[in-house]
């Protein structure tokens, strides 16, 4: 296959999650970085492109110079990735899909429901690909958690717990960082600061090994640190469209747990742990049988699995690489595409704007929730109701 062009908006030096984007994007072949506006100080940008080994011509000062210098090129990149801060996303996204690109975007999509509904309208239109980044959907065990429960191992999904809370954000004298502070600012996160920003990958995952989507949601929000306006932690309860019951638990106040991303799936014929810091092992317990571990790389695993796992059995395999796997998804369905053929269906597994505007839609129905004393509320987007 020709390599695919990659450019990146977003992800500048320093950054916290443009190496992962780099590593993840290079890691097969298949897509080539060839232009980037990589940082909100366009001299910086250029020169780490520069770096980074993009030709003078693409490393570009701002996004609105690289939309209009790739454009009309023969070889424009078939891939842009939007890293940037949250309330850049829903602009940047709408106007590269528009131009025909297809646009990998980090998560939380946009700020509201209404710019996320307008990003699936403006994707369904242009017929591009729009991919929202839950990257920890690409590990080899979440997916091989999925194929699980969708061949029926577990019997009817009775319940699911899903946990994103770890303890960063828990110092007070923390208020002036500035790292910190615009995260717990309505004028730059918007609705929500723990639940937008980790909750919806915990979200994301549940809905995504259990392939059922939210419906209903009731939450209880607290900002543990007083001064902040918004939430620091929330306990979510949810009821998916196919019957499961859903619990959730995401916070930056707890001290001693680090990234904190776990999934636990519990059917009428047996349950699921998985924790994300030793993504390589997953807990099987078949009802009235004993706990089996389940290795990353072994024998007899899904097809979806298979395909995932990148290093052999026993080897560290972590974030970045789960990373790749969405971007191997996104090549393959590029190349599909570009083929004129049918992509495989493994590879058929990256999320979509649709889970971005789901995920919008559950982040006001926290915020309103949390604010009504955990009242029952509609969790689901208009357009999908
Ligand atoms: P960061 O603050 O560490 O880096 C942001 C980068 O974007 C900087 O290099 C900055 O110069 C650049 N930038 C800002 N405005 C820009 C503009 N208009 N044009 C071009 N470049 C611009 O932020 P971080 O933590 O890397 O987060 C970026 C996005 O990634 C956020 O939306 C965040 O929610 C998301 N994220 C996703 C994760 C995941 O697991 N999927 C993990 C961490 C962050």
């Amino acid at each position: 296959m020709t390599k695919l062009g990659w450019g990146m908006i977003g992800g500048g030096e320093g950054s916290q999650i443009g190496p992962a984007h780099r590593l993840g994007a290079g890691l097969d072949g298949l897509f080539e970085f060839r232009a980037g506006a990589l940082d909100h100080r366009a001299e910086a940008g250029r020169d780490y492109g520069r770096r980074l080994g993009l030709t003078p011509d693409r490393a570009y000062g701002d996004w609105r110079e690289m939309l209009e210098g790739e454009r009309n090129r023969p070889d424009r990149v078939d891939l842009v990735t939007v890293a940037t801060p949250n309330a850049t996303h829903f602009e940047i996204t709408k106007a590269f899909l528009e131009a025909g690109f297809h646009v990998l975007c980090e998560k939380p999509m946009t700020m509201t429901v209404e710019e996320g509904e307008e990003i699936v309208r403006t994707a369904r239109a242009a017929n591009r690909i729009c991919a929202v980044n839950y990257g920890y959907s690409g590990y080899s065990l979440v997916r091989h958690m999925r194929a699980m429960v969708a061949r029926g191992d577990l019997g009817k999904i009775r319940l699911v717990k899903a946990e994103f809370a770890h303890g960063h954000h828990a110092d007070a004298a923390d208020a002036d960082n500035p790292r910190v502070r615009w995260r717990y600012d309505p004028a730059q996160a918007g609705v929500s600061a723990q639940f937008a920003d980790c909750g919806i990958h915990a979200l994301h995952m549940a809905s995504f090994v259990i392939g059922q989507e939210v419906a209903r949601l009731s939450a209880d929000t607290v900002s543990c640190i007083e001064s902040r306006t918004l939430e620091d932690d929330a306990m979510v309860n949810l009821r998916f469209d196919g019957g499961a019951v859903g619990r959730l638990w995401t916070s930056s106040v707890a001290i001693g747990r680090q990234h904190g991303l776990t999934l636990q799936v519990f059917g009428e014929k047996g349950g699921l742990s998985w924790a994300q810091e030793q993504p390589n092992q997953l807990y099987w317990m078949p009802l009235g049988g004993r706990r089996e571990v389940i290795e990353r790389g072994e024998a007899g695993l899904s097809p979806e699995a298979d395909r995932t796992s990148r290093v052999t059995i026993g080897h560290a395999e972590g974030m970045p690489l789960a990373f790749a796997n969405i971007y191997a998804d996104l090549a393959e369905a590029i190349a599909a595409r570009k083929a004129g053929r049918e992509m495989d269906p493994a590879a058929d597994l990256y999320p979509r704007a649709e889970d971005g505007l789901r995920s919008m839609a559950a982040v006001f129905a926290v915020a309103k929730s949390g604010k009504c004393d955990g009242a029952w509320t509609e969790a689901r987007p208009p357009m999908f109701r």
